[in-house]
């Protein structure tokens, strides 16, 4: 099996990350046209934007944006995960694993403190990913179940201490 290559997401990669993500999304477009809302956004970083590389192909990217949880009037910026996507035909190969340690790596090497998310519960606690209420950070925006809003320490000793309301920004519901 060719390893692939994980690199950071060029212009050029555009087209074929809209059509992976279309892929992995069951032909939904709602996560390709989520991540050309967030490039398009503040909240964009372009070295978070990461692809995996394979024959000259794109199977893989993960996206980390900038959000906020908000305590009170103040703000605290953090890193959200969203979307990740493999193949249909290259899953479960370690893309996936690939590609968040590749995010989580850069996103701590930026110095942010938290990355959090909303996905699979069974999933993202192999990277460390812990469910965020019992830290004290909320969610509001989105109504799901406890335990698939996720949150990972970037830096030791933030969980816990930065507490309040996780702000998805406004690409998330355009
Ligand atoms: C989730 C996803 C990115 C994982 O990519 P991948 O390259 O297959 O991941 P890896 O090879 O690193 O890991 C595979 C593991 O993930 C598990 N996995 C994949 N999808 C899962 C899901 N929806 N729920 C729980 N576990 C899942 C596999 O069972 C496998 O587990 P194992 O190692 O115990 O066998 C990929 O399955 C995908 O694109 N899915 C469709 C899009 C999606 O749901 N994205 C996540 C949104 S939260």
């Amino acid at each position: 099996m060719d390893t692939a290559i994980i690199r950071t997401e060029k212009l050029e990669d555009h087209d074929k990350v809209h059509a992976l993500l279309v892929d992995a999304f069951e032909q939904r477009e709602d996560e390709a046209r989520l991540v050309e809302r967030i490039r398009r956004s503040e909240g964009f970083i372009p070295s978070l934007s990461i692809v995996a590389e394979r024959d000259q192909d794109i199977v893989g990217h993960v996206l980390i944006s900038k959000a906020k949880i908000m305590n009170g009037a103040e703000a605290h910026e953090v890193l959200a995960l969203a979307p990740v996507a493999v193949h249909t035909d290259m899953q479960k190969q370690g893309i996936g694993a690939a590609l968040i340690k590749e995010g989580l790596e850069r996103s701590r090497a930026l110095g942010y403190d938290l990355v959090l998310l909303i996905g699979h519960p069974t999933y993202y606690p192999r990277y460390g990913f812990k469910p965020a209420r019992q830290f004290g950070i909320d969610l509001k925006q989105y109504e799901v179940p406890e335990e698939v809003f996720m949150v990972y320490e970037l830096a030791p000793g933030e969980l816990g201490k930065i507490k309040g309301e996780l702000i998805y920004p406004a690409p998330f519901f355009e």
